[in-house]
């Protein structure tokens, strides 16, 4: 195996609290790192670097850990713009659009959708993403919710089966929950590692708490792992289901009462928001501050999806975070990397430290700062797309 040293590196953000300037982003600056075999060997100051098998020099860039994506819908075909068009002019989102998703989706071959996703994958990573996690649930019949996840599969070890996106059109409701959670779940849970469900009450399409709770307990025992669309549109049960039955992630949390916040307070669960969803709907953004000032673990996604929110840019994301939900750089940028790692329960990302994945990004510019100082400026990428 080759060693490379990386030089060159104005800023290195390391979200290892243990060295460089022992804040919780480990910043150092004037850093050097050495990567081999997609492993990360040894990180610090560059007057101190050893020798390795090549030099990179990255001109005065500044590097990150790659972002981490712990939300995303990319399995679909189709989009819907024109939906979008009428939100801006006042219409509200209830996400009965996702019927006209499963259409198109259904009616896609399985070349078509595989060239989608794969298109997908590599606007995230062209904009700083390692790591992401894809959802199924623009199928909702057992042979399409299978085909997938296996899609899915193809691109990240991060599969959610997400059968209980919404009622399909057509179906019963009372025939539907037991389709998820009996053949459809056992078909299903050998491509995925996780299962989801949005429950929201105030959406006549969506899951209410019952049968959430019923639909996560089937995917436990199927022996996947739990993630939860939570209070996005109204002050739901989401939230506090997902602590009780210790899922790794609750996400939009857009609507939460003092009870769900002590919840999360005193849990396991990360909370991961998703501004970009309340950006694209005109709706009011999660409180963070309260969150964070709770003691809560956040993480930051993206939600990429053809409904609500149809961006693929962590970026974006991070610069939201702070404009509109006040959070810090530091903070927007720890819960984009680390905090996804978190809500995805994985301690080999989301930190630049010996014996972790390499999975780096480089920005365009000096310091990490310039995430959401720039906003909609292309200055993330993955380090193996830089030329
Ligand atoms: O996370 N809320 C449910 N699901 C997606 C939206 C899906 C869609 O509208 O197509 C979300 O916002
Ligand atoms: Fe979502």
């Amino acid at each position: 195996m080759t060693s490379t040293l990386l030089t060159g590196i104005a800023e290195l953000v390391t979200n290892d609290p243990s060295v460089g300037d022992g804040s919780p982003l480990g910043l150092f600056r004037d850093a050097a790192l050495v990567v081999e075999g997609g492993r990360v060997m040894w990180v610090g100051p560059a007057g101190r670097a050893p020798d390795a098998d090549r030099r990179r020099d990255l001109g005065g860039r500044a590097v990150i850990p790659g972002f981490v994506d712990s939300h995303a819908h990319l399995v679909f075909a189709g989009d819907r713009a024109a939906e979008f068009a009428a939100r801006m002019a006042g219409t509200r989102y209830d996400g009965g659009g996702i019927a006209t998703t499963v259409a198109a989706t259904r009616a896609a071959d399985d070349a078509e959708l595989r060239e989608l996703l794969r298109d997908r994958i590599a606007e995230m990573r062209a904009q700083g993403t390692t790591t992401v996690e894809v959802k199924s649930g623009y199928g909702l019949t057992v042979a399409d919710e299978v085909r997938a996840l296996r899609l899915a599969a193809e691109v990240t070890p991060e599969t959610t089966y997400l059968g209980a996106h919404v009622v399909p059109a057509g179906v019963d409701r009372d025939d539907y929950v037991p389709l998820v959670t009996g053949e459809m779940l056992r078909a299903c849970a050998p491509h995925a590692r996780w299962v989801d469900v949005f429950c929201e009450p105030a959406s006549p399409h969506a899951f209410d708490g019952d049968e959430a709770r019923e639909i996560l307990m089937a995917g436990r025992d199927a022996g996947l792992g739990l993630r939860v669309h939570g209070n996005q549109l109204s002050a739901g049960p989401g939230v506090r289901l997902a602590v009780e039955l210790g899922a790794a992630s609750v996400d939009h949390c857009t609507h939460l009462t003092d009870a769900d916040v002590a919840a999360l307070a005193d849990g396991d669960t990360v909370a991961t928001l998703l501004p970009g969803v309340e950006f694209s709907t005109r709706s009011p953004y999660p409180d963070a501050r309260r969150l964070i000032d709770a003691g809560v673990t956040v993480a930051l996604a993206t939600d990429c999806n053809p409904g609500s929110c149809y961006t693929s840019s962590m970026p974006l994301v991070a610069a939201l975070a702070v404009r509109e939900m006040r959070m810090t750089p530091a903070e927007a940028l720890w819960a984009a990397t680390a905090g996804g790692a978190r809500a995805l329960r994985r301690d080999d990302i989301g930190v630049v430290a010996p014996g972790r994945r390499a999975d780096l990004t480089v920005l365009e510019a000096p310091t990490y700062l310039h995430i959401p100082y720039r906003p909609g400026v292309p200055i993330a990428r993955a380090l193996e797309d830089l030329g």
